[in-house]
């Protein structure tokens, strides 16, 4: 007690008493030994100003990286009257900010008083990242992820209760924490993202990277998520970022500052970016491989639709990626096809205007008319949309195969393996009434042949439940809470269980599940997965290259939330491809179709 007492004095009077370097004032860690206590004298130079404050950087700035030298000054006022390049002293207080305790805080000053000039035409010249030492890590975020983002439990601890000594060779948010407040360039940069609705922009400079794919995007890879990447937010002269920047887009220098917002490291830039050059092609092309139309060769295409409604105005765009993309799989996996009227809440479930619209869209395009099949959920009780009633969903090509002895189940009918094996019903639902599946997709199980009567296999179309309530990647928990992470274990357990009592009756079965699993790979719910269902994940077998592993766009990482597993029976074959079209997250927001990337396949299913 004595030594708390005395502690708590000393840091008091030295606070009010001596004038504290802007690096003092920052500290070694992520929240400031002076928070809510008064500082004077602070000196610093005017490096920017925003419309509620402005930011000063030490006129003597240590070389130890690990505290910045630069503080934000909040104010709506206090900044008016400086110039960037004025050298002040000023009086403040010591805040920590945050919106949210989901976030990260900010150490700023509050409260400027007694504001000094020195001097006025300083030079400012801003710190080049990339440069010596100050490059990002370029794999993991935080020391308590413990080397994995997703590890579980989540949140297990909070960085403002841990406040560990800045790390900031080896872990990203200690990196962009050591330059809060901090007036950087962004050499050569290149944007690795779409804008969101406000036009922040992710990017990377000319610094080191993992993980970089071949459009100029970085991709999630296990134990490598990217703290690389910098958020580009709102530029400090009242411009607008533009809206329609692209992966892979190459941009002007960007100078700005260093801070934190809405749970996030970000850089206000002095004005708004510039794009000077875009990848090329601007759209991939199509699938390299098509159909051998028989069972050597049949092609499974997947796609998540998002929301398709009969009426939905990119209905014909998705007929137009099946056959100019895909080149008409011979089987589809869809996901997201809402009911009759879309999104309207009048207890309609039939899907089937849906699916022929879509139906007769592909065949005016490509004159293969397919056939389709799915089971309706129970109204309001698949989660999505509200009233849209999404489910998954199966096109086919009749010419080239059938559903085995079709009998399909209602809503409720729980599918089962049969002696044979065959399905009880096909298709039908796995374990409906599990509550795995509250507010959730449930996978449609069904048995196939090629049209001769053989070469059956059996198939599962999933789109568990989504990320939805997850935290920021660079927020206050760590492990970032994974939205969902439960339910999908869950779910994966529940559909995997299934698959693996087809092959506890043969060994031998062949099995594809396809569709929005709306999880990694390396994530413990596909792990389980992998593990209770012992499939093979096609990208290995097809030997997709692991940064090309992508079919989403989150945050600053190109993600794979959409799979492909075979069973070993499948596994072999010659004729073994697969390729992720990546006809949307290429575009601009305005421009994609889906927010999904389809995939296709080609894999032998004969019988031996
Ligand atoms: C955070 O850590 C600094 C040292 O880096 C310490 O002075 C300060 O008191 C800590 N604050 C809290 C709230 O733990
Ligand atoms: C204002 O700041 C100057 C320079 O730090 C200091 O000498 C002076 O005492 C301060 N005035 C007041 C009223 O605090
Ligand atoms: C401010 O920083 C300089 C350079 O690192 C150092 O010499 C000086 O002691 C610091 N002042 C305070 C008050 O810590
Ligand atoms: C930087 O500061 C930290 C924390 O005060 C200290 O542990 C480290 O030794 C310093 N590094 C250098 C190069 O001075
Ligand atoms: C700005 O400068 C003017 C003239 O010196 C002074 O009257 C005013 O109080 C200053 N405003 C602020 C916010 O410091
Ligand atoms: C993480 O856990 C802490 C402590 O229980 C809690 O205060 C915080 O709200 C949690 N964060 C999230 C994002 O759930
Ligand atoms: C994951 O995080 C959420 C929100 O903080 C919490 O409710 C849940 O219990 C966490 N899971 C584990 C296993 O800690
Ligand atoms: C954007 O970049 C181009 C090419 O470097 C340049 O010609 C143009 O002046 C820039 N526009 C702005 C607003 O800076
Ligand atoms: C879709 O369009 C058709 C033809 O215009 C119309 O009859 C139908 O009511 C529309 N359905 C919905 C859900 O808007
Ligand atoms: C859709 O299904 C309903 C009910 O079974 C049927 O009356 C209607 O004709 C079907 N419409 C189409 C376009 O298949
Ligand atoms: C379109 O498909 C139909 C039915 O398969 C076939 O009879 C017809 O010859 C095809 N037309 C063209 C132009 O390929
Ligand atoms: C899967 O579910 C079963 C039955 O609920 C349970 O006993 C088992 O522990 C679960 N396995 C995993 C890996 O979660």
């Amino acid at each position: 007690m004595k030594f708390l007492f005395f502690s708590v004095c000393f840091a008091t009077a030295f606070s009010l008493g001596s004038a504290l370097n802007i690096s003092d004032i920052n500290g070694p860690g992520f929240l400031s030994p002076y928070s809510g206590k008064a500082v004077s004298a602070v000196q610093g130079l005017v490096t920017a100003k925003g419309p509620s404050g402005f930011w000063i950087r030490s006129t003597m700035p240590d070389s130890n990286s690990t505290s910045s030298n630069s503080v934000y000054v909040f104010s709506s006022s206090a900044g008016k009257n400086l110039t960037v390049g004025d050298i002040i002293t000023l009086d403040a207080t010591v805040s920590e900010y945050r919106s949210s305790s989901a976030y990260l805080y900010l150490t700023e000053l509050t409260a400027p008083k007694n504001i000094s000039l020195i001097s006025s035409g300083n030079q400012v010249t801003p710190l080049v990242i990339g440069e010596g030492t100050k490059s990002p890590p370029t794999e993991q975020f935080s020391s308590l992820d413990k080397g994995d983002i997703l590890g579980l439990p989540n949140n297990s601890s909070q960085i403002s209760a841990q406040n560990s000594t800045l790390q900031p060779q080896l872990y990203g948010l200690d990196f962009w924490e050591s330059l809060s407040g901090e007036l950087v360039t962004v050499q050569k940069p290149t944007a690795i993202a779409k804008p969101n609705a406000y036009g922040d922009t992710w990017v990377i400079g000319s610094w080191k990277t993992t993980g970089l794919n071949s459009r100029g995007g970085l991709t999630l890879t296990a134990r490598d998520s990217n703290p690389e990447a910098i958020m580009i937010a709102d530029p400090l002269d009242g411009s607008d970022n533009p809206k329609g920047t692209r992966v892979g887009d190459s941009l002007q220098d960007i100078t700005g500052v260093v801070t934190q917002a809405f749970g996030y490291y970000v850089i206000n830039p002095l004005t708004a970016l510039n794009v000077t050059g875009s990848a090329q092609p601007t759209l991939p092309p199509p699938a390299t491989f098509s159909s051998c139309g028989n069972c050597k060769g049949l092609t499974v295409g997947s796609y998540n639709v998002e929301n398709l409604g009969p009426n939905t105005t990119h209905l014909p765009n998705i007929a137009a990626h099946i056959v100019d993309y895909l080149k008409t799989p011979d089987l589809m996996f869809l996901q997201e096809i809402q009911d009759n009227n879309g999104a309207t809440d009048t207890g309609v479930v039939d899907a089937n205007i849906t699916l022929s619209t879509l139906v007769e869209a592909i065949r005016v395009r490509s004159n293969l008319t397919y056939a389709s099949t799915a089971i309706n959920p129970v109204n309001d009780q698949d989660g999505g949309e509200p009233g849209g009633n999404i489910r998954v969903a199966y096109l086919y090509n009749p010419a080239v195969l059938q559903l085995r002895n079709p009998n399909p189940g209602s809503s409720t009918d729980a599918n089962a393996v049969l002696p044979g094996p065959e399905l009880k019903y096909n298709p039908g639902r796995i374990d409906p009434l599990n509550a795995a599946w509250n507010a959730s997709r449930k996978p449609l199980a069904a048995a196939w042949e090629t049209r001769d009567g053989k070469n059956k296999f059996f198939t599962v179309n999933v789109h568990f439940g989504s990320k939805g309530g997850g935290s920021s990647i660079e927020g206050d928990a760590r492990p970032p809470v994974n939205g969902g992470v439960y339910d999908r274990l869950a779910q994966t357990n529940a559909t995997a269980s299934f698959i693996a009592s087809i092959l506890a009756a043969d060994s031998k079965a062949r099995i594809i599940t396809s569709g929005d699993f709306n999880e990694f790979a390396f994530a413990a719910p596909l792990e389980t997965f992998q593990n209770i269902s012992q499939l093979r994940d096609v990208d290995e077998l097809a030997g997709v290259d692991e940064v090309e592993r992508y079919s989403y766009l989150f945050d600053m990482n190109c993600q794979e939330l959409d799979h492909m597993y075979v069973s070993e029976a499948l596994a072999r074959g010659a004729v073994i491809a697969k390729e992720i079209v990546h006809v949307n997250t290429w575009a601009s927001y305005a421009g994609q179709v889906s927010d999904h990337d389809p995939s296709v396949a080609r894999l032998d299913v004969c019988q031996d």
